[in-house]
């Protein structure tokens, strides 16, 4: 009898120990610090950056037989899934921290997927308790006031991951009015049978609905044409991100040989000089004249125009509860739930970051049961332009603005419908299969994202 509460002695002030332990390793990160710092004691107590960066230092348990095989495959997968540095560098200079990075560090300490069990098990100054999650929570509303401040929204929405289309973006009316001149200008061809239009029509959602858009003498690309449709707010241009902004986005297709053929921007040059009123128009706004520069700077001037605000998904974020039916706004939770609002945030929901295709799942390996049409360049996505091994399969998320009118879906024009679009997603990306009834509701809440173009509601015509 003695003997047995003697070991219960001892075993109840083990846990104590253990508990005073952990609870003096496991401190939060000062009330007082500003917000970036209070994340950047998280993320770095969390060891985030031993699993989600380049260059993990291994621990020092690494040595024992079997652990080791476990921690690479855990940094390997997590660099896949996430690179945190970039977040880690913006907090200590204060600067903007990304959208994404902050939606998906929101998103995983608030469903205590992070750091993972086995690593808190290990280090138990990393796991994220209570009073963290709480701290990280604030930091992360804080971060967002700052940088990305959101006077559209309601305030019960202020500190969404998504926010609302502006109204219109600053730009140069003269500018923007030759820049759509330009952008319907099949002389900007080498044949005359192709403008920037025909790909991204104002009347089809700035798309063509086709997998593979057809150029001159009906040659074939070989991705599909995202939408031009508020594309001034993606951080670049194309899938690959290969143009950092719209006027050099404009400078690659009339000199693509399958898009629209010209040897150079000279010929170009030649061609519109031929027109003497719309050089003089031209003149009048570009002093310097017709080159390769100004013409393309109008095209970027024209496409700040082409925003599509007030859609009903924006207007119930903007607080007119009655926007969105109870099935959209069901939609628009599940969305959140199953992680969509990381990747797809911002205004655009998407065009922030570049995200392995296939993430959770091999989305190449099982398209090829299906299409058995083999790897293209395109599917390189954005190791084209870094050649860094990471990159492979990794593209721009594109925005899912408007993202009913604009099929068929992926880089790869490969998925026609959007509830298709939609399951696959979810296994591909998030790791979970979606039952019908849900991506039902999350179809019904993409439908109240068509936005209005001229004070009218978006429409194609190919529909
Ligand atoms: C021991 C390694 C490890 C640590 C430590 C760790 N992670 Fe992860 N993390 C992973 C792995 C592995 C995945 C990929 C999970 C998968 O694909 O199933 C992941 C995925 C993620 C993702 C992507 C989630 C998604 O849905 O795609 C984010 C964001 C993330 N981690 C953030 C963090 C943050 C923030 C911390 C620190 C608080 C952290 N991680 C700590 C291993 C780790
Ligand atoms: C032959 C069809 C075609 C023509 C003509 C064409 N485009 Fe595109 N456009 C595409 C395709 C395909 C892509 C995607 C290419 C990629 O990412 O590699 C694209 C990408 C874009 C993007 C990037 C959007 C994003 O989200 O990344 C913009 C902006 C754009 N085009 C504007 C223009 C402008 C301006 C012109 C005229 C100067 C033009 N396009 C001419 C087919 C075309
Ligand atoms: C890890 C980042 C990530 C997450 C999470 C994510 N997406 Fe995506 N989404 C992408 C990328 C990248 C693409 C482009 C893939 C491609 O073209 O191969 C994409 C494409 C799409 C498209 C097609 C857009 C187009 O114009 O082609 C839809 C629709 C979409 N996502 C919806 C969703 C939904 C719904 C969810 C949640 C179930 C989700 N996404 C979660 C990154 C993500």
């Amino acid at each position: 009898m003695r003997k047995i509460s003697k070991t219960l002695l001892l075993i109840v002030s083990a846990i104590v120990i253990l508990a005073i332990i952990y609870r003096a390793v496991n401190k939060a990160p000062s009330e007082e610090l500003p917000a970036n710092e209070q994340l950047l004691a998280i993320l770095n107590d969390g060891g985030c950056a031993e699993c989600h960066s380049a260059n993990p230092k291994m621990p020092f348990y690494a040595k024992i037989p079997g652990a080791k095989g476990l921690i690479e495959k855990h940094a390997k997968n997590g660099y896949a899934a996430f690179d945190v540095i970039p977040l880690v560098s913006a907090l200590k200079e204060n600067a903007a921290p990304n959208e994404v990075d902050l939606a998906k560090t929101e998103r995983c300490i608030a469903d205590g997927s992070m750091p993972l069990a086995q690593y808190s098990l290990m280090h138990w100054g990393s796991s994220i308790t209570n009073e963290k999650e709480k701290i990280a929570m604030d930091a992360i509303r804080e971060l967002r006031a700052e940088f990305y401040p959101n006077p559209l929204a309601a305030p019960e929405f202020a500190n969404e991951a998504i926010r609302p289309v502006p109204d219109s973006v600053e730009y140069d009316p003269a500018k923007a009015a030759l820049g759509d001149i330009l952008y319907h200008d099949t002389r900007l061809s080498a044949d005359g049978t192709v403008s920037c239009a025909t790909c991204h029509g104002l009347n089809t959602a700035g798309v063509d609905n086709k997998r593979y858009s057809e150029g001159i003498d009906g040659q074939l690309g070989g991705v599909n044409a995202p939408t031009v449709f508020n594309s001034c707010f993606n951080f670049v241009q194309f899938w690959d991100g290969r143009a950092a902004t719209l006027a050099e986005q404009a400078g690659g297709p009339p000199l693509n040989p399958v898009e629209m053929g010209c040897t150079s921007f000279d010929e170009i040059v030649e061609r519109l000089s031929r027109d003497k009123a719309f050089v003089k128009a031209f003149t009048k706004a570009y002093p310097e004249g017709l080159n390769q520069n100004t013409i393309t700077d109008a095209i970027a001037e024209f496409e700040k125009t082409l925003v599509t605000p007030d859609c009903a998904f924006d207007r119930y974020l903007k607080g007119d509860k009655n926007a969105m039916t109870a099935n959209q706004i069901e939609g628009y939770d599940l969305f959140k739930e199953y992680n969509c609002a990381t990747c797809h945030a911002g205004v655009n929901m998407g065009g922030l970051s570049y995200e392995l295709m296939g993430q959770r799942a091999n989305y190449f390996e099982d398209r090829e049961l299906t299409l058995k049409s083999g790897l293209t360049d395109g599917d390189n996505g954005r190791w084209a332009q870094t050649k860094i091994e990471r990159d492979r399969y990794r593209f721009k998320t594109p925005s899912l603005r408007n993202i009913a009118l604009t099929y068929p879906y992926y880089h790869d024009g490969s998925v026609e419908s959007l509830d298709e679009a939609i399951r696959m997603m979810s296994k591909y990306q998030v790791g979970r299969e979606m039952p019908d009834e849900d991506v039902a509701k999350v179809e019904d809440f993409m439908n109240a994202l068509t936005g209005k173009y001229k004070g009218k509601e978006l429409a194609n015509d190919n529909m």
